[in-house]
C-alpha cells in the first residue's frame, strides 16, 4: 500500500491514527507499556506531550523539561509523532488536525469528564496501568535511596 503524507496535517492515508495525552516525566516501564498496547491499536501513533507551561498551570513541575521528555518519546519505537499539549481544551482540534481514530488513556482517566466527550469525535480506549510503578513514585523511591 502506497502512503502519501500530507505536509500540513501529518495525514497518513490509509492509517489507523492513535492518540494519547501526558506527561511522561522520569519515563518508567509503566509508560513504555501504555505506549506499546496504545500502538496497537493502529498503525500510526501521536502522544500529545504535555507542556512545561500547562503543567505549571495544574501547578505541576516535570522534573524533565518538555523538550527532554519530547526527545526521549521520540526515540521509543513505539511513538510516531510526538505534538504539545498546551490546554484541556485543544482535544477535538487534535482529533480533527491530526486524523485521530482512537485516543488512549490509562485505566486512571476512565469516566473522567475530561475525555468522555470524546466519544463523539472517535472511538475512546481505556487501558489499565501498570500496577506498582509511577513518576510519583520513582520520585519518592529516588529521594529515600
Ligand atoms: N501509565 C500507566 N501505568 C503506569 C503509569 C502511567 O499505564 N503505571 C499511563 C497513564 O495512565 C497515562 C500515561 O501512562 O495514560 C502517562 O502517565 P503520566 O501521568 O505521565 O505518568 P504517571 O507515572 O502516572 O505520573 P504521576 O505519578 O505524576 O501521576
Amino acid at each position: 500500500m502506497a502512503i502519501y503524507e500530507n505536509e500540513v496535517t501529518h495525514e497518513y492515508r490509509g492509517l489507523r491514527r492513535v492518540l494519547t495525552y501526558g506527561t511522561f516525566d522520569l519515563l518508567h516501564f509503566g509508560h513504555i507499556r501504555l505506549l506499546q498496547r496504545a500502538a496497537e491499536l493502529g498503525d500510526y501513533l501521536v502522544v500529545a506531550l504535555s507542556t512545561d507551561e500547562f503543567n505549571a498551570s495544574k501547578g505541576k513541575t516535570s522534573f524533565y523539561d518538555y523538550e527532554t521528555r519530547k526527545e526521549m518519546l521520540e526515540a521509543i519505537r513505539y511513538v510516531d509523532l510526538v505534538i504539545p499539549e498546551r490546554n484541556w481544551e485543544q482535544k477535538i482540534d487534535d482529533i480533527r488536525d491530526y486524523h485521530i481514530d482512537t485516543v488512549v488513556m490509562g485505566g486512571d482517566w476512565a469516566g473522567s469528564d475530561r475525555f468522555e466527550y470524546l466519544r463523539d469525535y472517535c472511538n475512546l480506549v481505556f487501558l489499565d496501568r501498570t500496577p506498582g510503578i509511577s513518576t510519583t513514585q520513582v520520585k519518592g523511591n529516588l529521594n529515600v535511596g
